[in-house]
């Protein structure tokens, strides 16, 4: 046994294991489906993902009546925000190691309405799962072609286009041996502070999507259907990049789920 797999093996041993957690999560989807509701946003009292127990509000939101001034800000001009910010692949002087490819979508309201000029901020791990963040200490490389920020402004049809590389699964610390399915994080702003949206996009065929808490804990398959993108070979560009499309929608009954990390 190495030095690694001996530490993993200390503190860890009293974690639940995926199978304790596998079967938590099965038991909750059979109740969920027994019930016969549609449930569209995550479950913020998730017991299967561990942290969300402690974290999750106990008592009902207050509601107020946004001020004025939120139901039009933040606007963002093109001058605030770069055209080169969309690519994470030249920020630094050599290209980042990994599989090249473009994620683009539309982001939409409640109704299919194109929602324009507004930010669009992603952060992701690189190819070997790591994140260039003091929290993240797990033993995969640091890539000094890649920090993984990047942002831009919808156009006017609501589009947005990133260019990236796909991000690696990582192990966290929710049980013993947990990974997260590749992913990444979507900071959204709409058109003003009461639509603002955080949430995550995974990619299509993922081994990990069962075995995960935080994707499990949107209950609903359509729901989870609705953070997964589609890999789409009109993004794609010859010798060069893949490329995957993903539509966000920011409001009404099938708005993307948010991220329950994110819900407070
Ligand atoms: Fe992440």
């Amino acid at each position: 046994m190495n030095q690694l797999s001996k530490s993993a093996a200390g503190p860890d041993a009293a974690a639940a294991s995926q199978a304790e957690v596998s079967a938590e999560i099965e038991a909750i989807a059979k109740a969920y489906e027994a019930s016969g509701v549609e449930e569209t946003q995550p479950r913020l009292d998730y017991p299967p993902y561990r942290s969300s127990i402690l974290r999750h509000p106990t008592k009902a939101p207050y509601q107020a009546d946004p001020e004025l001034v939120e139901l039009f800000a933040p606007v963002f001009g093109r001058s605030d925000v770069g055209a080169l910010e969309a690519d994470l692949t030249i920020q630094h002087h050599g290209a980042p190691i990994g599989e090249r490819m473009v994620v683009t979508g539309r982001v939409v309201d409640g109704d299919g309405r194109p929602v324009r000029g507004q930010l669009v901020e992603i952060w992701q791990a690189n190819a070997a799962g790591r994140y260039l963040h003091q929290r993240d200490q797990h033993p995969a490389p640091l890539d000094p072609g890649f920090t993984g920020m990047g942002r831009t402004l919808t156009d006017d049809e609501g589009g947005y286009r990133f260019t990236t590389i796909k991000p690696g699964p990582y192990p966290w610390k929710n049980h013993r041996n947990a990974w997260r399915p590749a992913h990444i994080h979507f900071s959204l702003f709409g058109t003003d502070f009461t639509q603002r949206m955080i949430t995550q996009m995974y990619f299509p065929g993922d081994p990990l999507f069962a075995l995960d808490p935080i994707y499990q804990s949107v209950v609903d398959q359509r729901a989870r259907d609705r953070l997964v993108a589609t890999y789409d070979h009109e993004v794609t560009q010859h010798e060069w990049c893949t490329g995957y499309r993903w539509d966000i929608v920011l409001t009404g009954g099938r708005r993307t789920p948010i991220d329950a990390e994110h819900a407070g």
